[in-house]
This record gives structure tokens, C-alpha cells and sequence, in this order.
């Protein structure tokens, strides 16, 4: 017995490749280039699933998908998108898409989908209701697979309220994944709050999360509501969480069994409904199996669903749409509409092994933008802005690290200019960040870091910039 799929596909020449793969896999196929004449053929006819273009004129692939779920929720839906952004396949996996895959795709990466979803199609479990997604959100750029694998189950978990731990590396982009889940998920118009675990002293952490009353330690001269009762009936997100001290973790794991804690010298238990999102960039499996201070009864509750955010060096398809991206929002700040990237440049970008992910990329951008500009990034822009990007990160604790690097390197060669070396990284980060947020106004950062623009740019100079044409 053939399989009947219909298409829906507006550009001709993407539907008649289409049409001609699939026809060629023993499919039958039908073709519509709108979503209404394809909506009006299935009141009738029956297909065994459905392949439709997201971006379509008149209705949508959303709509499709919202229609069909309604008339005939049994059969599999696949959503083709184009764009780097996986938002909205998120959303189409959560509002029952089976699948979906971002353009241009492998036709066999297809094949391959339409036979797993004819297989399981009709055995697929209902998919979970959701509210009205909002028009914002912050994007997920990516489109190799193991992005679009992970998006998949952000779809898929984001509506419950599953604890979800998400684990990986540095820069991979944890925290914009617990964004998504809030997002996509059905409590996305309640509270939605974080904490960073490693960012709170130690002795105060306790008291910020769950409150404390008044007098309750020296310094607490007022009554204090915790995070979680803050974020009751939303979510919490709480970042860092392999650096929560022993302590603490015991007072969060009875949270997380029934539900109820104490303010910090308090004798009443409070009772709050919160999902609660975890991320740390430890290795918290292993550290709970070595016993080093994590608690496994905690880690097991908390990792109701573990999502994996891969390196950016796993996944080089996706630096590509990722400059683009960066390119595109950081450009009008650098007073460059149209902000390019040599082709080179690129390649040699996708070369990298990018310990510091996605938020070192996006560094580099910036940097070889402000480099390059008003001209398109080189190589020669991207290999000066890696170095000194690679070690000099935001926080405290990096900058010390990479200090530390820095003394021991200039110890090996023998030393003697070591502070010009570490102050020329400062105040070049110290420039470039002034001169983006004068919109790359030089007149304006100098008068801002206190200098004469004529000393800006002979600084700007000495540090290795091109004279740039912005006064
Ligand atoms: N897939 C992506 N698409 C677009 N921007 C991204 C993506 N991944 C990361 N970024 C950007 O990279 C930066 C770092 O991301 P994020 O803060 O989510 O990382 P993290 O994993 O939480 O890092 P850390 O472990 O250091 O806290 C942010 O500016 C974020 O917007
Ligand atoms: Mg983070």
C-alpha cells in the first residue's frame, strides 16, 4: 500500500524536487502551494501525513498544524522552516509537529523522517496543551542537528512542569535555554526569576531563596520574601547550581519533595507551586558519583529531565547563521548598517575550538567588527580579535584566571612587560565596550573615559585599530 502525503510548499521549484524525491521513495504525493486549498482537500480525502513549508502566503505552516491537530490529530505533521532561528519549530513541536526540519535540509535527512512518522504516526501521544505563545522571546541560533535535536525537546518538555536540569559547557547557551523553556511553556506569562547560585555569597544564599524573618540573623533588620515565594506559580531558574553549598541544598531538595520550606528563622512552612530550572556548566554526574559535594538524592530530583547544550565545536554548521546573527545585532551599535563578514574570515572562524562557545564567538564578533568597520570582517580582523577575547571574559573569576595565565606565561619568557600587557587588554575591552554604547560615537567615548578623543585615537592606534572614519 502507497502512503499519501500531501505537500504544501509555495515555491515551485522547492515543491517539484520535493514531489519528484518523495514520488521516488514509492510515495504518492499531492501538491498545493496554499494552505487553504490543501486545508479544503483534506475534509474529504485522507492522508497518511502531511509535509508543509512554515512560511506561506495566506495561512501558515502554525495554522496548518493547529487545524489539523483539531480535525485530524492523527496525522503526522512535518514543518519545513528556513530560518536559523529554531523558535518557531520549537513551538510547532510543542502545538504536536512530529518533526521538523530547518531549509536547506539532506534529502535523505527527509526520507529518512517521512518513514520513522508513517511507522509511529498514528501511535504518537497527544500533544500537550499550551497557551498562546507570545510574539518575543529570545532566539536559539542554530541549525546542525544536535541544536535542533535539543529545541525537539524543549518542545516537548517545556509545557509540563518537570524539573529540568541543563547541563554543558561554558558559553554554550544554558541560560537562553531555560529563556526557551519559560518561553514555549505554559506558565511563560507568570513570574519568571533568577538566581545565580555562585554569584550569592555563601552565608546569603539561603536567605535568598527562600526569605528570611526579621532578626533572624545579624543585619536582617527587616523581613525578607525568598525567591521562591516570589516566583510562586512561575518559574525559577537557578543558575550555577553545582556551586550551592551543602547547606543549602538540603533546605532546596525538601522544596523539591513536597513543596513547602521556611523562611530563614522562621517556624511556619510555606507551601509554593514552582517549576524550577537548573543549569551549572559542572560535571555534577561525576561529581556525584565521586561523593564531592553534590548530593545525589538532590541531583536525582532535580534532573526530571536533563537537557545537553553541545559545544560549539561539535557543532561548526551552526557559526555560520550564529555570526550572521551576532553580525546583525551588533552591527547598528557599531554605527554599521550593513555589517559583512569575508567569506575566509568565516572559514577560519568554523576552524576554531572555542573553549569559551558560543559567548566567546559573539565576543570575537564584536571585537572584529569594531576592527574591521566600516569595511567587511577579514582574517586578519578575526585572528587579532580571538587572543586577547579568548582569555579576557567578564566575570571576576575569569579575569583572575586569565591573570593568573598571564603571570605564569610572562613568568616562562622572563617578564619585564607585564603590566603593559595586562592593561592594554583592560582598556582595550574598556574601549570597545565605551565605544559601543556611544553607538561608535568617538567624540563621545572620549569625553565619557575622561580622555581627549585625540589621545582615543592614538590609543585606538597603539593598540592595533585602524583609524576608523566615525567622528
Ligand atoms: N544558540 C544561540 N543563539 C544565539 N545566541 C546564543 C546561543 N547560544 C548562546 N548565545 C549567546 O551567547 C551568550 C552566552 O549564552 P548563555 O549566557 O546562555 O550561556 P551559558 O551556557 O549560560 O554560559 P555560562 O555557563 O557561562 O553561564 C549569550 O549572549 C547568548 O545570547
Ligand atoms: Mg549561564
Amino acid at each position: 500500500m502507497t502512503a499519501r502525503i500531501l505537500l504544501i510548499e509555495d515555491d515551485p521549484s522547492v515543491g517539484a524536487a520535493l514531489v519528484s524525491l518523495l514520488q521516488n521513495q514509492g510515495w504518492q504525493v499531492t501538491w498545493r502551494h496554499r494552505a487553504e486549498d490543501a486545508l479544503a482537500l483534506t475534509v474529504e480525502e485522507s492522508f497518511a501525513l502531511v509535509l508543509t513549508d512554515l512560511r506561506l502566503p495566506g495561512k501558515g505552516g502554525m495554522e496548518v498544524l493547529e487545524h489539523l491537530r483539531g480535525s485530524h490529530p492523527a496525522w503526522p505533521v512535518i514543518v519545513m522552516t528556513a530560518h536559523g532561528s529554531t523558535d518557531t519549530a520549537i513551538e510547532a513541536t510543542k502545538r504536536g509537529a512530529y518533526d521538523y526540519l530547518v531549509k536547506p535540509f539532506d534529502p535523505d535527512a527527509l526520507v529518512n523522517l517521512v518513514e520513522a512518522a508513517l511507522e509511529q504516526g498514528p501511535l504518537r501521544a497527544e500533544p500537550v496543551g499550551v497557551d498562546e505563545p507570545s510574539a518575543t522571546g529570545s532566539s536559539l541560533v542554530g541549525r546542525s542537528r544536535s541544536m535542533q535535536a535539543l529545541c525537539k525537546e524543549i518542545g516537548r518538555v517545556a509545557a509540563t512542569s518537570l524539573p529540568v536540569l541543563i547541563l554543558g559547557e561554558t558559553g554554550t547557551g544554558k541560560e537562553l535555554v531555560a529563556r526557551a523553556l519559560v518561553h514555549h511553556g505554559a506558565r511563560g506569562a507568570r513570574p519568571f526569576l533568577a538566581v545565580n547560585c555562585a554569584a550569592v555569597p555563601e552565608g546569603l544564599l539561603e536567605s535568598e531563596l527562600f526569605g528570611h524573618e526579621r532578626g533572624a540573623f545579624t543585619g536582617a533588620d527587616r523581613m525578607r520574601i525568598g525567591r521562591f515565594e516570589q516566583a510562586n506559580g512561575g518559574t525559577l531558574f537557578l543558575d550555577e547550581i553545582g556551586d550551592m553549598p551543602t547547606s543549602t541544598q538540603a533546605k532546596l531538595l525538601r522544596v523539591l519533595q513536597d513543596g513547602t520550606f521556611q523562611r530563614v528563622g522562621a517556624t511556619e512552612s510555606l507551601q509554593v507551586d514552582v517549576r524550577l530550572l537548573s543549569a551549572t556548566h559542572r560535571d555534577l554526574e561525576r561529581e556525584v558519583v565521586d561523593g564531592r559535594g553534590f548530593r545525589e538524592d538532590l541531583f536525582f530530583r532535580l534532573s526530571g529531565v536533563i537537557l545537553r547544550v553541545p559545544p560549539l565545536r561539535e557543532r561548526p554548521e551552526d557559526i555560520a547563521v550564529l555570526v550572521d546573527y551576532f553580525l546583525r545585532r551588533h552591527g547598528p551599535s557599531l554605527g554599521m548598517d550593513q555589517p559583512a563578514i569575508r567569506d575566509e574570515a568565516l572559514r577560519w572562524l568554523e576552524l576554531q575550538s572555542w573553549p569559551g562557545n558560543v559567548r566567546q564567538l559573539e565576543y570575537v564578533v564584536r571585537r572584529a567588527l569594531l576592527h574591521a568597520r566600516p569595511r567587511p570582517i577579514g582574517v586578519d580582523h578575526v585572528k587579532r580579535s580571538l587572543e586577547p577575547a579568548a582569555s579576557l571574559e567578564r566575570t571576576h573569576s575569569e579575569l583572575s584566571a586569565w591573570i593568573r595565565q598571564t603571570l605564569q606565561a610572562s613568568q616562562r619568557d622572563g617578564g619585564g612587560a607585564l603590566r603593559e600587557q595586562v592593561v592594554e587588554q583592560v582598556e582595550a575591552e574598556l574601549y570597545v565596550q565605551t565605544i559601543e554604547k556611544t553607538g561608535g560615537n568617538q567624540a563621545q567615548a572620549a569625553r565619557w573615559l575622561g580622555i581627549s578623543r585625540l589621545t582615543l585615537r592614538e590609543r585606538l592606534r597603539e593598540l592595533g585599530w585602524k583609524s576608523s572614519t566615525s567622528a
